[in-house]
Order: C-alpha cells, then structure tokens, then sequence
C-alpha cells in the first residue's frame, strides 16, 4: 500500500482498521509527504496493547476499573484464587485478537480456563501477557473524538455518544456479534454530563498524548462506562465504531474530507463539529446463521426503502442483482427530530429490503428511549 501511494500520490490517505495502524501504514504513508488521517504506530498502542493503554490511563489518572497484568501462568493463577474484585473476573489477551481476546467469566473456574488458554497462545503472542480487570457495571456508551496532537499543538473534537448493541438477540441475548445496531445521541444525556466526560476522560488523554509526546491524527473511540462513580473508561480504539460511524456520519454536517484532511495536515483547530439537529438510528441486517456463519449468495431483493439511507456491507453484485456476502449484510440508517421518530423511520425501511433468513433487532435504542421516557438521567441504574 505504501508503495500504491508513493506511485499515486493521493491528497489524503485515511487508515480504517486498527492492525495496519498498529503495523505501521499510518507513519510509512506519512513519511513519503501524503496526509494521512490514522494515528502513529506508537499511538496506535492504545488500541494495539491491553496494558500499554492501562499504564497510560494509570499515569494520566484516568478513571478506569482496576487491574493486574501478567506475564507469568502461576501468578496469575493465583491472582484469580485470591480474587475479591467481584464477578465476572475480566480477562483480556494485551494484543489484538480479532475481536475475541476480551472474556467476561462467571466464575473463578471459566477465568481459571480461560487464562490458561490465553496463555498457552490462543491468540499467538497477541494472549501471552494477559490483564486481569475487575467489573464495571453501569451503561456502556461509545464516544468518538477527533484528535490532532503534535509537539504543543493539541486540538480534539468530540462527536455525540453513541451506543452500540452488541448481541444478536434483542433484550441483549445471544452471542456478541460485530454490533446490531446504534444510536446517537444517548437523549439523556445532559450537557453537564458531556462536559464531566471531556474534563475527565477526554482532556486528561490529548493531555496525555502531548505529555508523552505521542503524536495523534485520527480518532479516538472510548468504550466508556457510565457506573455509579461516573463515567470510567473500557478501552480505547484508534479507529472508527462500526455501527456507531453510520450513525455519526448521518449527523455530522460537515464537509467530511475537508475535516479529515485538517486532521491530517495537524492544523485542526476546532473544538467542536456542526451536527444535524436530531437523531440517528442504524439498524443492521444480517445474514442468517450470523455471527456463527453466514449464509452466502442468498438474493437480497433490494426495492428502494424510503428515508432511509443504505449502506452495504456484505453483499455481493450479480448479473441478476444483490446477494448477501458476509454477516452483517446492509445497514439502514435513519434520521429524525427525536430517537423514537428515528427508531420508527428505520424499522419501517426493513420490509423493503428483507430477504428470507435475514437477523435484525427492532430494539436498537429502545432501552434508551424507555430510560428517557420515565424521566431518568444517567445517574440511574440503565434496566
Ligand atoms: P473490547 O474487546 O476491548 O472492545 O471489550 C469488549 C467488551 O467487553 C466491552 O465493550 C465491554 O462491554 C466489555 N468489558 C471490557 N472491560 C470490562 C470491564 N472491566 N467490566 C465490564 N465489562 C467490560
Ligand atoms: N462498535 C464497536 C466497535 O467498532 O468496536
């Protein structure tokens, strides 16, 4: 890819996934003169390696559950004999493993399993070192900054929380799957409880970065929980959330290859983005026999769903028309004044491109809704 760009010279690169930032494209493209929007391999940590980023959420007083890293089988064992932190014991495998190194066990025998899986490699090198974390419990909520660090210059932009959904069945049952569903905003959320996640997760990490001298140009995504304590911080990703940018897209009301490109270039100076009044709903369809298989070239008789965008995602054209190719198959995505107008809009798009077999939840944002309907905020339990 680098050796594409330096014969194509494009204006902007951007770097979607995190394993080519972790590896490095982010910095090989940029060394050749191309701006590139993705983060420096060394930022890309953050994502790339489980206990890189607790040392920096530790160093930069960030809130976050707290957690042990081990190198070693028999300390690690015993740490999970001794445990006290509460149930489920988290496991996480420190690189990247597709996905699947996170692992949330019911008892100190699944974590004893676990463990001794992570260790012997099941992920390769990626579950050597494993971290052991005790639970948050609370609403979990995606927030997506935009971040131009470098040198002195520091200048971030947050997009609307979002929440993603992350199991196949509705009520949150069932296997995890790449996500079913998002929404953003999180109507609840007040203005006071935006303003305590900047000063408390987001200004202590861009000041962070710049006291590390990490340099920054791309997003950040927070996997943030909102517990009893407040906002405290999951992970960080150095990419973009899919499903969550479908509906971020849909609300941004801006030029987005302009904004990217500033990033890029380092001479973002915003602190904040113009939005669509409003909310955006993205509802996925998947394919039957999703998240274990999927079931391939079924035709997907698309007619034209009205308000609402599509995005594909698995399909596949033939000569006679679309057919699913993955597991998450399309994506509909709508926008309206509130959340409740934006879940009806999109549900009312999904007959026009069902297929026999197709998966979808009519409950993404439906928990949100009841919350806010009741007139509860943050501060209660999210039933
Ligand atoms: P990750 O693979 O790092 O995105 O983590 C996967 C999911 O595991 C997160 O989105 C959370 O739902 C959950 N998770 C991670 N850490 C914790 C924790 N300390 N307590 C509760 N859930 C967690
Ligand atoms: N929606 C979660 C993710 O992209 O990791």
């Amino acid at each position: 890819m680098t050796a594409w760009c330096a014969a194509n010279t494009p204006d902007l690169v951007v770097v979607g996934p995190e394993v080519p930032l972790v590896a490095g494209l982010g910095d090989a493209v940029r060394a050749l003169g191309i701006p590139v929007f993705g983060h420096d391999a060394a930022t890309a940590r953050l994502e790339g390696s489980k206990t890189f980023a607790k040392d920096f959420m530790a160093r930069h007083r960030i809130p976050c559950a707290a957690s042990l890293a081990f190198t070693a089988l028999a300390p690690a064992e015993q740490a999970i004999r001794d445990w006290d932190y509460g149930l489920p014991i988290v496991l996480k495998a420190d690189g990247p493993a597709a996905g699947k190194g996170v692992v949330l066990a019911g008892s100190k025998d699944v974590a004893m399993d676990t463990l001794r899986a992570f260790m012997a490699g099941q992920f390769g090198d990626a579950s050597r070192t494993v971290v052991l974390e005790a639970p948050l419990v609370g609403m979990e909520l995606s927030l997506h900054v935009l971040v131009d660090v470098d040198g002195d210059h520091a200048a971030y932009a947050m997009l609307p929380p979002c929440q993603d959904h992350k199991r196949i069945f509705e009520g949150d049952r069932g296997p995890n799957t790449g996500g079913m569903g998002a929404f953003g905003p999180i109507p609840f959320l007040s203005p006071a409880d935006l303003e305590r996640m900047r000063r408390e997760l987001v200004e202590p990490t861009v000041e962070g970065l710049r006291q590390d001298g990490l340099r920054a140009r791309g997003v950040l995504f927070l996997g943030v929980m909102w517990t009893a304590r407040g906002p405290e911080l999951l992970e960080y990703n150095v990419r973009f959330g899919d499903p969550e940018t479908q509906v971020l897209m849909e609300l941004l009301d801006e030029d987005l290859a302009e904004v990217l490109l500033e990033v890029a270039q380092g001479r973002f100076r915003r602190e904040s983005l113009r939005l669509r009044t409003g909310c955006a709903v993205t509802l996925v369809l998947a394919a039957e026999g999703y998240p274990e298989g999927a079931r391939k070239n079924v035709p997907i008789p698309l007619g034209r769903p009205e308000g609402v965008t599509v995005i594909h995602a698995g399909t596949r054209m033939t000569p006679e028309g679309w057919v699913t190719n993955g597991g998450r198959v399309l994506n509909l995505v709508a926008v309206d004044r509130d959340l409740q107008g934006a879940r009806e809009r999109a549900l009312a798009a999904v007959s026009a491109a069902a297929w026999p077999g197709m998966q979808f939840r009519r409950d993404i944002g439906l928990r949100a809704l009841n919350h806010a309907a009741a007139g509860r905020t943050v501060a209660d339990p999210f039933l």
